[in-house]
């Protein structure tokens, strides 16, 4: 542990051989005037100590050491719960380069806006400085960074969500390299002025990317999509843009491991849209005897070529930061489990006996709470108890159903990546891909009714390609042309299969077709004996479906025309989707790669054909 006042000359030596390091320090610390620089060392005294301080501030409230111990609630100004879309900014050098699906600004005059901004930003407050690794330490996989945050949650949520503290500051000194990441609440206190229990500048928020310096600067959120620069904005936006260069891929994917009764076993990766229930399927309990699942990762991915020629994939987080709404025994038992203690809460409600619930955490809610807001709750209100994007924050390693390889440093051979997103019509349950390219095609034309884990309007149908449409970090069309040169890149049958899957069909009711979250086995068991040439498909238009016969419904109460609906592809409903795919694709112009443009065609064709 290290803390200095950093006023003026009483600044002592940064505790590192880092130069670039200790030089960006002090020149942070110089423009953002902390009244201290906290050096983390990943400590659990540390952690501790913050999470008092947090208590003392009011940030956190304790939970009840008997019912979540170890665990706190923290309430979010209302203003601050989700990530900001519109607020997000690409400043590559030219505007081109980030493409029509991202903000840009002139990086220049960026940072001439940052500066302001965060001069001064941070006084009356402490500057952590956290040092942390995406991926195992030492891993030839893993990439270091550095935070400098105000905000003591972020901090403490860092601890958990990446390898933070001395190790991390170790693997930057012998690698020389770390991305600068620096966060800021926009709250600076004034002499004796009181602090409020979640700073943040509600109508002033800037989450912004150089991808040409592989930097982050973060302005007036706490909110840890905006907040915890380890996971979007390096992991997804500033990953991206080097895995391209140096051809890997960073992908929103989960990562699970499929053992079947026989034994054999496969890893699966597969990218949802945000809150599309991508930590359910990470931790799904199979209803198939015999099949086990086991997580190594729910929210993100990055692949690399082994020297076998296939690609191996890690978790580069720590943590998970997952929605709680939802959550129950039967959703998402693991994730229950894992939450029993240690973990922080936000903008759930609370107890009256100092416990947390959301809505869906149980069938009936308690008979009085303390809502998100602080406000009194009982059922009836016609307000949630909790924030729809109410989120926990816990340690991976709490997971009961983590793989024993989650932290490899080799990571994990992938076989089968899956695509998928929240739709209630013609998408059917689940279709393999014809080849690589046609299955990169059907991640180009991904689409999902939107969610609560971003501002803005839910349930509106929207393209989001590789569920990457927040998160790409450089011009969509060329992330795309990526995607396609990786599968050039080894042989063919090297590559992982491609399915595209959806739980969310419905019947003309309005009732869901598919029970989904642990018989979501049923339809990785297909893929896994598709990967294994083992199971049948029919031929589609739109790809390989499983047969009603060849998906395993044994002790499933579904009856035949169910099935048949849900594996149902309708070529006059698929038509009706050309208009806008075209329209998707015509966002990105002349950089559209031209086998995309070929594969549309070629869709086009066999639906016209059916
Ligand atoms: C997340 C998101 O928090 O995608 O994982 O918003
Ligand atoms: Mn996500």
């Amino acid at each position: 542990m290290h803390t200095t006042e950093a006023t003026g000359s009483k600044q002592s030596a940064a505790p590192t051989s880092c130069k670039a390091l200790a030089k960006w320090v002090s020149d942070v610390a110089a423009m953002t005037e902390p009244a201290a620089v906290h050096w983390c060392d990943g400590s659990s005294e540390e952690y501790e100590r913050i999470c008092a301080e947090l208590v003392e501030s009011g940030t956190f409230t304790p939970l009840s050491p008997e019912r979540r111990p170890g665990s706190f609630l923290a309430r979010s100004d209302p203003s601050d719960v989700a990530r900001v879309e519109d607020r997000t900014f690409i400043c590559s050098e030219r505007e081109d380069e980030a493409g029509p699906t991202n903000n840009w600004r002139d990086p220049a005059e960026m940072r001439a806006t940052l500066t302001e901004l965060f001069t001064g930003s941070m006084a009356g407050r402490t500057m952590y400085v956290v040092p942390f690794s995406m991926g195992p330490i030492g891993s030839d996989k893993s990439h270091l960074g550095v935070q400098l945050t105000d905000s003591p949650y972020v901090a403490a949520s860092m601890r958990i969500m990446t390898r933070m503290g001395s190790q991390a500051l170790a693997e930057i000194e012998r690698r020389d390299a770390f991305v600068p990441c620096l966060h800021s609440v926009g709250a600076p206190l004034a002499d004796g002025q009181e602090d409020v229990s979640w700073p943040c500048d509600a109508d002033n928020k800037w989450i912004v990317h150089f991808p040409a310096s592989r930097e982050i600067w973060s302005y007036g959120s706490g909110y840890g999509g905006n907040a915890l620069l380890g996971k979007k904005c390096f992991a997804l936006r500033i990953a991206s843009v080097m895995a391209r260069e140096e051809g890997w891929l960073a992908e929103h994917m989960l990562i699970l491991k499929l053992t079947s009764p026989e034994g054999k076993v496969k890893y699966v990766t597969g990218a949802f849209p945000s809150a599309c229930g991508k930590t359910n399927l990470a931790m799904l309990v199979p209803t198939l005897p015999g099949w086990k699942v086991e997580t190594i990762g729910d929210d993100i991915a990055w692949m690399k070529f082994g020297e076998d020629g296939r690609l191996y994939a890690i978790n580069p987080e720590a943590g998970f930061f997952g929605v709680a709404p939802g959550t129950n025994e039967r959703t998402n038992p693991n994730a229950m489990k894992t939450l029993r203690d240690q973990t922080i809460f936000t903008n759930c409600a609370l107890t009256d006996d100092g416990d947390v619930w959301w809505e869906g955490m149980t069938e009936q809610p308690p008979a009085h709470l303390i809502d998100w807001h602080g406000n009194d709750w009982t059922p009836g209100s016609d307000v949630p108890a909790a924030h729809p994007n109410a989120r926990f924050t816990v340690s991976a390693a709490q997971n009961p159903a983590a793989a024993p390889e989650w932290q490899d440093p080799r990571g994990v051979p992938i076989d089968a990546i899956l695509f998928g997103g929240r739709r209630e019509g013609v998408v059917p349950l689940v279709r393999e891909a014809f080849d690589w390219e046609h299955g990169v095609f059907l991640g180009s034309i991904m689409s999902s009714e939107t969610t609560a884990a971003a501002a803005g309007a839910v349930g509106k149908l929207r393209h989001d390609p590789f569920a990457m449409l927040p998160f790409c970090g450089y011009h969509m069309a060329d992330y795309f042309a990526h995607w396609l040169e990786i599968g050039g890149a080894t042989d063919a049958a090297k590559l992982p299969r491609i399915y595209y899957v959806n739980w969310f069909r419905k019947d003309a009711e309005g009732r869901f077709l598919w029970p989904g979250y642990g018989e979501n086995s049923r339809v990785l068991e297909w893929i896994c004996r598709r990967c294994d040439d083992e199971a049948d498909a029919r031929e589609t238009p739109i790809g390989l479906v499983p047969t009603v016969e060849a998906l395993n419904t044994e002790g499933l109460s579904i009856d035949r025309e169910q099935l048949e609906q849900l594996l149902a592809v309708d070529p006059q409903a698929w038509s009706k989707e050309l208009p806008a795919i075209h329209q998707h694709f015509a966002r990105f112009g002349a950089r559209l790669p031209q086998q995309l443009r070929d594969q549309l065609a070629r869709l086009e064709q066999r639906l016209k054909e059916a």
